[in-house]
């Protein structure tokens, strides 16, 4: 095998490359997520709920599902001993309920209890409960995990899905986006972009 050094800048760089800007804040070994908009879902390890924000699809077929847990929260021990998790994706409408999965903790109290409109049920599936509210859940057995300093990476084979019939249309889904430092927003006016060559979406939007 040949190993080439690799030396920065040896090549000169191609026509139309710019250099560095001057503005460039440049952050090393930082955690910084940048106001990036994340859907922020509730995914229920067996009865207790709690918010989300990382999470993404990692696999077509079989469908597989990630999302990342805390080493610090009450779900983490559940996950380590309960392979049945559901993720539960809701409308905007129910984000102070959100904040309540995602502020408080189930082993301290019920949050159940203190949601002020989400409620309860038993997954059709797997061995947990879902939010009867939610536009879309996934009902998931846990696939592996993969285990980071404070975060565990739990995916999920997603044994089912279902949703509310009808209201799963890109013009009337408006899912709570969350932006990091209690800064949330939503998504609004979508618009199909059949080409490249329409795809300007108007200023101001
Ligand atoms: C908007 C939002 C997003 C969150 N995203 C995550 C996440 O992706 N992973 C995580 O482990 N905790 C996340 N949290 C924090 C947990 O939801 C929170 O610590 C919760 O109280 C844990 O509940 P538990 O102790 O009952 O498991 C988030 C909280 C909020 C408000």
């Amino acid at each position: 095998m040949v190993c080439l050094k690799h030396t920065s800048h040896a090549l000169p760089p191609p026509d139309g490359v710019l250099a560095p800007q001057e503005n460039l804040k440049v952050l090393e070994g930082a955690y910084f997520l940048g106001y990036v908009p994340r859907t922020v879902a509730i995914v229920c390890v067996e009865e207790n709920p709690l918010a989300v924000a990382w999470h993404m699809p990692t696999n077509k077929e079989p469908f597989l599902y990630a999302v990342c847990i805390a080493k610090d929260n009450y779900s983490h021990s559940l996950i380590e001993k309960h392979a049945d998790f559901t993720i539960n994706f809701l409308s905007a409408e129910y984000l102070s309920d959100i904040l309540v999965a995602g502020n408080y903790h189930g082993d301290k109290v019920n949050k159940w209890e203190l949601f002020k409109k989400l409620r309860p049920a038993k997954a059709l599936r797997v061995n947990a409960l879902v939010v009867e509210e939610s536009l879309l859940v996934y009902e998931c057995k846990q696939e592996r995990t993969i285990n980071f300093p404070d975060h565990t990476l739990l995916i999920g084979r997603v044994e089912l899905i279902h949703y509310k019939r009808g209201k799963l249309k890109p013009d009337k889904v408006s899912y709570p986006l969350h932006m990091g430092k209690g800064y949330f927003s939503k998504n609004s006016k979508p618009r199909s972009f059949s080409s490249v060559e329409n795809s300007k979406i108007p200023s101001g939007e």
